[in-house]
Formats: structure tokens, C-alpha cells, sequence
């Protein structure tokens, strides 16, 4: 379980974008069952993959991301689909050492701002990333990343901000993981391909240790 001690939003962005970098790839896990959390956290880990987001969109997801952090240790777990105040409220709760989203509505930029939580907004327009700056928020998800135009949107969008760290999300997979991780601006990538659906419901684990082993094998 993570705790946040007060610190300034400098050293908060700090610390936020030293964990992506260490990360590079992050797996966007949504589950079904609270039993798979588990096993499923502890398959990416086998696989030399320990950041993880666990997305707020099932009944269970709340209790399945309580499991991973009490019962998976190595794991170092977010919240994502973070979508209200309470969403983040309920990230900090749970333990989180992070928290993102889809999306920076002026509401959710406040109360992350206000939160000792770290926080990734997700941006797809040059006026919403700008809204994330103006909180203090300099890392933010580039969402949806293939659909809102691929590389060349972000390396246009990313052009006028230099300061700006992305991580984008969204249609990332593994055949092109590489191109945007090779982006000097991007420090990390998330998607859902590491943990498909079908194999957590097999409960498959040697595959999704496998795909993250081959997942982060080419900069080993
Ligand atoms: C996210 O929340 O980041 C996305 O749902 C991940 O997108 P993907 O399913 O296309 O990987």
C-alpha cells in the first residue's frame, strides 16, 4: 500500500514521472472476477512486469485493485478510468500509488490537484492538455492514442509543449509499442494487450507471462 506524504507538486510530478519511466509499459487490466486479480497481478510480475493499471470499470474492480495491493507486493498498482472526485478519492483510499484517466474535466484537474494522489490526466486536444498544465500536471495520458490520429498527432500536439511527458493509451499494442516508445517525449505506454480478456478467463496465466516477458524482452 502506497502513503502520500505532503509534498510540493514538483516533487510530486517528480517522483510520478521517474515511476513511468521505470515502468515504460503499463498493462490496462480490467477485471471481471475479484478472484483473478491475484493470480493475474502476480503473472504480469513473473513476467518482469510490476506497474499496473487497474481500470474502475466493473462492479468489482475496487475490491479485485485492494486485492493486488495487499496480496501482491512487487505490484505497483493505479487507478485508472478515474472519472469523478470521488473516483480519486476512492484511489487514495484503496492504496494506489497513482491514479489516471481518460480525461481532464475541469472538476477532476481540481480535486487531483488538491489530492496528495499522483495523478495522469488523459488528454487528446492541445486545449485539454493545456488545462492539465495549468493544474500542474506535465505527464499526462495521450488518449485515445491510434484513433486520435497515432505518432504524427502526438508529435504535432507535443511540438508546442516541450515540457510535456506522454504516455499514451489506446490501440497500443505490440506491434507498434516500439515506434511510440521511440518518441523522445514519450516515457511509457499502456494498453490492454497484455492482459486479454479471453486468457483471464481461461485463467492462462503462462501466456500473459509469456506476452510480458516479450513485451518488455527488446530493451533488456
Ligand atoms: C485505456 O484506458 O488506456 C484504454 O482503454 C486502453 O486502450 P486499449 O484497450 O486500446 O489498449
Amino acid at each position: 500500500m502506497a502513503e502520500h506524504f505532503p509534498i510540493s507538486p514538483t516533487e510530486r510530478q517528480a517522483g510520478l514521472l521517474a515511476l513511468f519511466r521505470v515502468a515504460r509499459i503499463i498493462p490496462v487490466m480490467t477485471l471481471e472476477r475479484v478472484e483473478d486479480a491475484v493470480p493475474l497481478a502476480r503473472a504480469l510480475v513473473a513476467g518482469g512486469i510490476r506497474h499496473l493499471e487497474i481500470t474502475l470499470r466493473t462492479p468489482v474492480a475496487a475490491e479485485a485493485a485492494a486485492a493486488i495491493i495487499a496480496g501482491v507486493p512487487e505490484a505497483v498498482v493505479g487507478i485508472g478510468t478515474v472519472v469523478t472526485a470521488a473516483d480519486l478519492a476512492r484511489s487514495l483510499q484503496l492504496g494506489a500509488h497513482f491514479a489516471l484517466s481518460p480525461g481532464a474535466t475541469p472538476a477532476l484537474l481540481a480535486a487531483a490537484a488538491a489530492s496528495p494522489l499522483p495523478f495522469v490526466p488523459g488528454i487528446a486536444t492541445a486545449s485539454e492538455l493545456m488545462a492539465a498544465l495549468a493544474h500542474g500536471f506535465d505527464l499526462v495520458k495521450f488518449f485515445p492514442a491510434v484513433p486520435a490520429g497515432g505518432l504524427a498527432a502526438l508529435k504535432a500536439l507535443g511540438a508546442p509543449f516541450p515540457q510535456v511527458r506522454f504516455c499514451p493509451t489506446g490501440g497500443i499494442d505490440a506491434g507498434n509499442a516500439a515506434e511510440w516508445l521511440a518518441l523522445p517525449n514519450v516515457v511509457a505506454v499502456g494498453g490492454s494487450w497484455l492482459t486479454p480478456a479471453a486468457d483471464i478467463r481461461a485463467g492462462n496465466w503462462a501466456a500473459i507471462t509469456e506476452r510480458a516477458h516479450r513485451a518488455i524482452a527488446p530493451r533488456r
